[in-house]
């Protein structure tokens, strides 16, 4: 839930460190720090952003640092919390990414060895552990003061004696990337764009050491020889090309995230091998996920239903980590755009426990749940920086539409009229994406209200969700996403004129009983705007206002009427002057259960 930075090579570490810094904040960023080696370790630090500190921060001078940008976990965001840490002598300097779990049992006892403390941190244990068992060798003492930890962590650690950065992860992602006479190591590889496209990615125990010429990785005590990837993202890619935000870029780029992931799909390249996650004792299908990533999952399950003849259940991870379910000849699919998403890496591995086929669909090559996973496949959505997520939930449909589709059982004449349609769907995205000005003027009406209720029915239920996610993430209008059939169950209560409801409408069996449902609102009082097909004339008598979305199957309505509310959130969010790519208290990659 952190971003950490080493740097050690020929140039000056601060400016490299805070750059990379900047491009880590989606990761946290309620306080920020470097720390600097060069006779001695200089830490500057405080609760701030990263484009703060650079402004206020002195220049520290020396070629091997750490930085650290921070989602708190253990302790309010303040100076004394933000990271980097030290030991008692001022000599070791450790960067932190997760949570360790013994944290207070360590701390009595070094307390007890003399050791004192300054934060409240559980970070702050390490580099005191680190420089207990300190004998000259830096990689020696790590490798000791992690014997002692327990819970998941990605680490970099920096010492004045030695010229050289000490990494380990469990459980917490962390890459090695190489320079020319010059390294790094990162959370992340958005980070290191700026200066290198070639990484090292650490398994779980691994201890990665860099100077400035070399990189050794150790697992279990022994040396391993690294694997050299390299990766195709470019720094353009991470960055806002223009746009006021990341968000606003990222939705604007959903038709070339559809061209990519459906590019082995339209080839024919991919129905083969998509095909081969069908074998013959599969007969249920579970999928798992978190957030919007959650969302994409119900609506695989509803993509699912319609195609495929055995149950498809989805879950959100995090509650289904704490249940007990019949698993036998399902395939499970975990879903997660950061593939780090604590909650759903835990039900990858009950799955695996179990003995059931795990399916990873995620977009971070090299990622935790890429490991995990029996078989992965990759979203292309590129790097999402903004915290709200939107191309990569687009991309996450595209997996599914494709997986669903490539199963045995579907007719040629349904693969056929569905692959035709999947072609034209970057074109009809752009049609709503052309349509913005539209949205932007809907939205700036609706940020004057307190509510907002989105409903739906079977497939676009899933939509209202995401809808409302979006809305209440980056504009905090509170949005509630909501079963068009189950108002008249509760929520009625709460409609009024006060209360706008967002109405979500497809083509297909849910039209009849959405009308009658919209009825029913528009009886209470609420003002109510249609999201439809254009040319949706019997709407138009009934509600207040309509928005169009260009026709398409109803089992791709979720594709063109996401879009749609991605904008409308984004556009109610900028009218309240919003934080839209940081929205307060959240961090894009969740690391914590
Ligand atoms: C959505 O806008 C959020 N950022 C969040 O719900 C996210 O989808 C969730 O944390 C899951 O992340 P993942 O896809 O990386 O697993």
């Amino acid at each position: 839930m952190c971003g950490i930075i080493g740097y050690i090579g020929l140039r000056q570490a601060q400016p490299i460190l805070l750059n990379c810094l900047g491009r880590l904040e989606y990761r946290g960023y309620d306080s920020c720090g470097i720390a600097v080696s060069e006779h001695g370790i200089n830490v500057c630090k405080d609760a701030i952003r990263v484009e703060a500190l650079k402004k206020t921060m002195p220049r520290l001078d020396g070629t091997a640092g750490i930085g650290h940008t921070r989602w708190a976990t253990h302790g309010e965001p303040s100076p004394i919390n933000a990271h980097p840490h030290l030991d008692c002598s001022g000599k070791i300097a450790v960067v932190h990414n997760g949570i360790i779990t013994n944290y207070q049992n360590l701390r009595d006892q070094l307390s007890g060895e003399g050791h004192q403390f300054v934060s409240e941190t559980d970070t702050e244990v390490i580099p005191h552990l680190i420089e207990k068992y300190y004998n000259g060798n830096l990689e020696t003492a790590v490798a000791a003061a992690l014997n002692d930890i327990e819970g998941s962590y990605a680490i970099i650690v920096l010492a004045t004696d030695e010229p050289k950065l000490v990494a380990a992860r469990k459980d917490s992602p962390i890459i090695i990337s190489l320079g020319d006479r010059e390294n790094f190591i990162a959370s992340d590889v958005p980070a290191i764009l700026d200066y290198s496209n070639r990484v090292v990615y650490l398994e779980d125990g691994d201890i990665g050491v860099i100077t400035t010429d070399s990189i050794k990785v150790s697992r279990r005590g022994n040396e391993v020889a690294v694997k050299v990837h390299q990766i195709s993202w470019t720094v353009e890619d991470a960055q806002k090309a223009g746009y006021e935000h990341f968000m606003l870029k990222e939705i604007h780029e959903q038709p070339k995230v559809i061209r990519d992931t459906l590019a082995g799909w339209v080839s024919g390249e991919a129905l083969e091998d998509l095909a081969t996650m069908w074998g013959d004792d599969i007969n249920a299908l579970l999928i798992l996920a978190c957030g919007t990533s959650y969302h994409a999952a119900l609506i695989g399950k509803q993509i699912g239903q319609e195609l495929l003849k055995i149950p498809v259940r989805a879950e959100l991870a995090s509650e289904f980590n704490y249940s007990t379910q019949p698993l036998a000849r399902t395939l499970a699919i975990a879903i997660t755009q950061s593939g780090e998403t604590a909650d759903t890496l835990k039900a990858m591995k009950k799955l695996k426990e179990v003995g059931c086929q795990a399916l990873a669909i995620t977009n971070v090559v090299g990622s935790t749940a890429s490991r995990i996973a029996d078989r992965t496949l990759y979203t292309r959505a590129g790097p999402e920086i903004s915290v709200a997520a939107t191309k990569s939930f687009t991309a996450q449909l595209m997996v599914l539409y494709q997986l669903m589709m490539s199963h045995p059982e579907i007719g040629a004449r349904r693969l056929n009229s569905m692959t035709k349609e999947l072609r034209q769907l970057p074109n009809k995205v752009q049609q709503v994406l052309d349509n913005e000005g539209e949205i932007a003027q809907y939205a700036r009406e609706l940020s004057q209200y307190e509510n907002i209720f989105y409903i739906g029915r079977g497939i676009n239920f899933p939509v209202a969700l995401e809808g409302a996610l979006k809305l209440k993430e980056i504009s905090y209008i509170h949005g509630e996403g909501y079963a068009a059939g189950e108002l008249k169950h509760g929520p009625f209560a709460l409609l009024g004129s006060d209360t706008p409801v967002i109405a979500l409408l497809a083509q297909d069996d849910t039209y009849e009983p959405m009308l009658t449902n919209i009825k029913e609102v528009k009886a209470r009082g609420s003002p109510i705007i249609a999201l439809t097909r254009e040319g949706d004339e019997d709407i138009e008598k009934i509600v207040d206002k309509v928005l169009t979305v260009p026709q398409v199957e109803a089992i791709f309505s979720p594709v063109v009427n996401t879009i749609a509310l991605q904008l409308l959130a984004y556009y109610a969010a900028r009218e309240k002057g919003c934080p839209i790519d940081f929205p307060r208290n959240l961090a894009k990659s969740v690391t914590v259960e």
